[in-house]
């Protein structure tokens, strides 16, 4: 595919924001500006992978820099920045020293670039998107935050090791905050089009659940010093891409609830029609009692870390 004449920036270049930078260029998807507050970071690591370019067969340009004002013109900014947990700490534990981070990243988004569809990245996930959403005081359907497509890969990934399959055949569906009470939905959950309640017995279900919603807890645990960022990032450029693309995919993602599923005026995890308008429509799915309680559940969750940012 022929470079696209798009623009990303993604703010935060750790292991998230580089990874997340590297697979757009090499899809040819958007040049890409790679901002952080850390000198010399971005530009390191942006002449790097210009530097693979010729091998790896890509037209797109990287820019590393520590000037918010390169995210002029951007179609889409990804926000990744922020501190990342560390083994026993939660997502919540995050909020504080992240609110600050996001916030100001959020100001020099609507300084430099009103026009562009905002995706966060950082922890607590539908808090620090809800922040975003105030701060830029953009329309709701251009700020959006990833984890329903990162939650889903990962119940995903436990279907297909669980039953042997071909992974692209498994398709999930995990709705609600990105928290220990997120609500993976097994019901809407399938390999090629047979739903998984047909196919696996209900213990071996709910311990797939389980993993699923302490899917980025595991990996902090085995990493140590930092989180997840392989299937973060993939995540992300599905978003890009279906906005990009307009490919209309139906994604879960983090989208401003005006009363859907019962929330209201917040950001929680939902299935979400992504296009080049960004959120163009939140498909509301039939839920039984219980999952709808554990939707609320969550949600309210979420508000309760968004009172205490005293927004
Ligand atoms: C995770 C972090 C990024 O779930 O929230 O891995």
């Amino acid at each position: 595919m022929p470079v696209m004449d798009k623009k990303v920036t993604v703010v935060g270049a750790g292991f998230v924001g580089a990874t997340t930078a590297q697979r757009i260029i090499e899809k040819n998807l958007a040049h890409v500006v790679l901002h952080d507050v850390i000198e010399g970071m971005p530009q390191g690591k942006a002449l790097d992978m210009m530097q693979s370019a010729c091998l790896e067969n890509f037209e797109a340009s990287i820019l590393g820099t520590n000037d918010p004002a390169s995210y002029r013109d951007s179609d889409i900014v990804v926000v990744t920045s922020g501190v990342a947990r560390k083994p026993g700490m939660s997502r919540d534990d995050l909020l504080r020293i992240n609110a600050k981070i996001v916030g100001e990243v959020s100001d020099n988004i609507k300084k430099y670039a009103p026009n562009a569809i905002v995706i966060i990245v950082s922890n607590p996930l539908d808090v620090m998107t809800y922040l975003a959403g105030i701060k830029t005081g953009f329309s709701k359907n251009r700020v959006m935050g990833m984890a329903g497509v990162l939650d889903s890969a990962r119940f995903r990934a436990f279907i297909a090791m669980e039953l042997a399959v071909a992974h692209r055949d498994v398709e999930a569906m995990v709705l609600g905050g990105h928290g220990d009470d997120m609500v993976p939905l097994s019901r809407y959950s399938t390999v090629s089009g047979i739903g998984i309640e047909a196919l696996l017995p209900r213990e071996k279900i709910d311990a797939m659940i389980d993993r699923t919603r302490k899917g980025g807890a595991e990996i902090v645990n085995f990493l140590k010093t930092g989180s997840a960022y392989y299937a973060p990032s993939s995540s992300v450029v599905q978003m890009v891409k279906s906005i990009l693309l307009d490919e209309k995919r139906i994604l879960p993602c983090a989208a401003w609830c005006t009363g859907q599923y019962g929330v209201q005026n917040q950001f929680v995890g939902v299935p979400v029609r992504l296009g080049k308008n960004g959120v163009e429509q939140i498909i509301e799915l039939k839920l039984t009692d219980p999952e709808l309680k554990q939707l609320q559940a969550s949600a309210s969750h979420v508000a309760e870390s968004v009172k205490l940012l005293g927004l």
